[in-house]
């Protein structure tokens, strides 16, 4: 008899695993949680998978972000990070470092991009939001992730950042590209990212003869006891809270509208609440959001910088680390019934924004955008509903990013009435 056999373990990076990888990482949690495996850029790397582990592997200083820390850095050349990060002279920014570079580097950042800066630019979100409905709300149907949840975060850190109105559509190419190619070759992506880092740098210049109220120009005016950031550390700056802003708060709308839609008993509570006038159920919402389907699967990269143990499990000095946010935030270990969407979810210390030193800089700024675009959609689109069928969605093969490529809806068209 073999009852307590172990199941064969389930394949990971396929595009099944894609559309839905919460049962295959079940799986890892139960049989496997720290899990050395290839991945489909030929690179081996260890999965961490259970809450406790993550959270701790997310802490340990042991763990560097440094790529200069792998083993296989010599010839894995490129193979881990942003594509041509490297080649654009962009390494040195917040996801790369460890103190004390990046304490310094935070601290500098933090003093430009606070959350006051943050709450006043909320009527922008707004108005960015409403211009971005008004272009379909009168058809009956669109793809949100290209017409809505697409545009809304690049004009919105581009405008924070001071690009001129002119020049965002630029950025809204550039940034098609990273998302477009994100799972796919990489020449392209690293073509955009040097023509970011090129006008970026231009940007920088011109700036720093007119200072104003942008956050570029806060980066350029940020000190601490005297130190500034050099002209390099400006630009890599202003491209990570690019790139980390950008395809996360797409994915946080197009992944939340659809769980949501698939999910129709806890979208009708919010809307409800939204239109009792009562925002509580938003907030704590979008955060159950993120937990449930969160934009980023899997932290970046970390790697060993000596051998050391997690979860019992020893990892040699140079191996990359990867912990798997999307799996930790569905242990049962940690949260009642994971893999039911509760909005009014009260305990609920999810990892989607990270934790540690790295914890995401841009969460104020991803709350503002995903409750506003949220909240918009489902007042002002109330019988917003799918328009596929969920097997017929495709999901970005990208190993980071976790979200859709596109999220086809139907509604009756804004100023008609509804039936
Ligand atoms: C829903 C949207 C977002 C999610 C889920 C998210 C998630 C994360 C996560 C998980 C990390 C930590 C990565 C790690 O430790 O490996 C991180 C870091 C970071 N995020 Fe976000 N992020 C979002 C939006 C934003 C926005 C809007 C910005 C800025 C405009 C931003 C800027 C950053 C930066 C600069 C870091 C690096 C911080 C450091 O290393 O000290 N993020 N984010």
């Amino acid at each position: 008899m073999h009852e307590n056999r172990t199941p064969p373990a389930p394949p990971l990076f396929t595009w099944e695993f894609a559309a839905d990888p919460y049962p295959a990482y079940a799986w890892l949690r139960e049989h496997a949680p720290v899990h050395r495996t290839a991945l489909p850029s030929g690179v081996e790397a260890w999965l961490v998978t259970r809450y406790a582990d993550a959270r701790q592997a997310l802490a340990d200083q042991r763990l560097s972000k440094n790529p200069v820390h792998h083993s296989e850095s010599a010839h894995g050349k490129g193979k881990v990070g942003i594509p041509g990060e490297r080649s654009a002279n962009l390494m040195t920014h917040l996801l790369n470092i460890d103190p004390p570079d990046h304490t310094r580097l935070r601290r500098l950042v933090s003093k430009a991009f606070t959350p006051g800066r943050v709450a006043q630019f909320a009527p922008r979100v707004q108005e960015l939001t409403d211009q971005l409905i008004d272009g379909f709300a009168g058809t009956g149907e669109a793809d949100l992730i290209h017409e809505f949840a697409f545009p809304l975060p690049i004009y919105a850190i581009c405008d924070m950042l001071g690009v001129p109105r002119e020049d965002q559509d630029d950025f809204r190419d550039w940034a098609g590209m990273m998302i477009r190619h994100g799972g796919g070759p990489r020449g392209g992506v690293a073509r955009s990212v040097k023509k970011m880092r090129g006008y970026l740098t231009e940007l920088i210049h011109r700036k720093r003869e007119d200072l104003g109220e942008d956050l570029i120009s806060g980066l350029i005016r940020a000190s601490d006891h005297g130190e500034h950031l050099t002209e390099d550390e400006a630009a890599a700056m202003a491209f990570i809270l690019l790139f980390a802003g950008f395809e996360t708060t797409v994915n946080l709308i197009g992944n939340g509208v659809y769980a949501l839609l698939r999910n129709p008993g806890q979208r009708e509570r919010l809307q409800r609440a939204l239109a009792a006038g009562d925002e509580g159920l938003l907030a704590t919402g979008v955060e159950e959001l993120l937990r449930y389907d969160g934009p980023v699967e899997l932290a970046t990269w970390r790697f060993a910088t000596r051998d050391l143990t997690i979860g019992g499990q020893r990892i040699a000095e140079g191996d990359p680390v990867l912990v798997v946010l999307a799996a930790a935030d569905r242990d049962p270990e940690r949260f009642a019934d994971p893999d039911t969407l509760d909005l009014s979810r009260r305990d609920n210390q999810h990892l989607g924004y990270g934790h540690g030193i790295h914890y995401c800089l841009g969460a104020p700024l991803a709350r503002l955008e995903g409750q506003t675009a949220l909240a918009t959609l489902l007042r002002r689109l109330p019988d917003l509903r799918l328009a596929a069928d969920p097997d017929d969605l495709r999901w970005r093969g990208g190993l980071i990013m976790r979200g859709l490529r596109t999220l086809p809806v139907e509604f009756t068209p804004e100023g008609t009435e509804h039936a």
